[in-house]
């Protein structure tokens, strides 16, 4: 293996976010405005492009993979893509093994890709679910549709796969259902992980009013469940409990309240080949322009390199909801991948 990702905090890269559509079959209202203007197709890297890179990044030790979107498997012939990043799990350790390909999904098209997935090797998918209302469900998906997404998630539980499901805390919007989504969560086998909402993009919301931070969410569940500290953890931003009623983990992703910047481990590539070091910062390469610009692997690299030496110490989001002032990166969370 060539030489690891380490940026100058001394934070080593071994997580990458691969974004692979800014489509999406739902306009959540905390992800996307209502009306959403997509990037022109030629914009968007093709499965060649997304190989390549993805290959120098794991030549380069990243070990972890999660597809994200937009909504992954919106795109035509994902399950190809799976199928050929599947395969890097097999090899050998020194010959840019993966240790886990993974995806974050709206569970609208769980139920047909379920066993295609895991045929390729995906072991857990994290669903975003933010209600068990299907009214409401509705109203913040825009488009959605509960049956559907629960239909996905039972298929992906049917095959086997661990699910986490995603569910963004949202004052006076889903907050009275934590302790619902809670026990339908023990129900059927799978986490969950409340996270707090990110000022990424204009949607339209008023994200200061809905701003809800997990630390009092998690004072309120601890009345009613026991919840119990837990050693194990995964390398990504949540922190878990195990909640001793269910036997399942309770996640918090708490970027405003409490940041995990000083752990960070991951990089995002968006759909159009743009590296960003950092969710809550502006700063990115355009990889996709040196590709299409006969950039040898060796530029690229160089040009990784040198955008992980400017990794940002920390994010840059701004949610003060007393004060009322909400401020980030222009870019919708659906391009950059969450
Ligand atoms: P695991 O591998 O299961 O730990 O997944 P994950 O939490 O890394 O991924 P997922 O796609 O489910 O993301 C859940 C939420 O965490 C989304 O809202 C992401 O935007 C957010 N998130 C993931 N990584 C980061 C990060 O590095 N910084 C910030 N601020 N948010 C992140
Ligand atoms: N803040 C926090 N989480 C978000 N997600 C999408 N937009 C936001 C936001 N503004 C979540 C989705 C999904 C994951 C990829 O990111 O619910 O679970
Ligand atoms: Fe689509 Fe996910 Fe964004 Fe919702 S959060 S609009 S499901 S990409």
């Amino acid at each position: 293996m060539l030489s690891s990702l380490t940026d100058p905090a001394g934070r080593r890269i071994s997580y990458l976010r691969l974004s692979v559509t800014d489509r999406c079959d739902m306009r959540c209202v905390y992800c996307m405005s209502e009306h959403m203007s997509f990037l022109p197709r030629a914009d968007v890297l093709d499965f060649e492009e997304l190989l390549r890179l993805s290959r120098v990044f794991v030549r380069h030790g990243v070990r972890r993979l999660r597809i994200t979107g937009g909504e992954p498997l919106v795109r035509r012939d994902i399950g190809f893509f799976f199928k050929e990043l599947g395969a890097w799990l097999r090899l050998p350790e020194q010959s840019g093994r993966l240790d886990e390909l993974t995806l974050t999904t709206n569970g609208s098209r769980l139920a047909h890709y379920a066993p295609i997935l895991a045929q390729a090797g995906v072991r857990r998918v994290n669903v975003s679910l933010d209600s068990l209302d299907e009214a409401r469900f509705t109203r913040l998906t825009r488009r959605g549709k509960l049956a559907t997404t629960l239909e996905g998630i039972r298929a992906a539980r049917a095959e086997g796969l661990a699910v986490r499901i995603n569910t963004v805390a949202m004052a006076g919007v889903n907050d009275d259902e934590f302790d619902a989504l809670l026990a339908w969560c023990g129900e059927i086998g799978a986490d969950l992980c409340l996270i707090e909402t990110m000022p990424m993009g204009d949607t339209g919301e008023d994200r200061a009013a809905q701003y809800l931070s997990l630390e009092a969410v998690r004072k309120t569940l601890a009345q009613r469940w026991t919840l119990e500290p837990l050693t194990y953890q995964t390398s990504g931003p949540a922190r878990y409990v195990r909640v001793a009623q269910t036997g399942r983990r309770l996640g918090f992703i708490t970027p405003m309240s409490h940041n995990f910047c000083a752990t960070c481990n991951r990089v995002r590539l968006s759909c159009t080949g743009q590296l960003y070091t950092c969710l809550g910062q502006e700063d990115g390469v355009d990889l996709r322009h040196l590709m299409r610009g006969g950039a040898t692997d060796a530029a690229l690299e160089v040009a990784i390199q040198q955008a992980i030496a400017r990794k940002p110490t920390g994010h840059d989001f701004l949610l003060d909801a007393q004060a009322g002032i909400v401020s980030g990166p222009q870019r919708h969370m659906s391009v950059t991948g969450g």
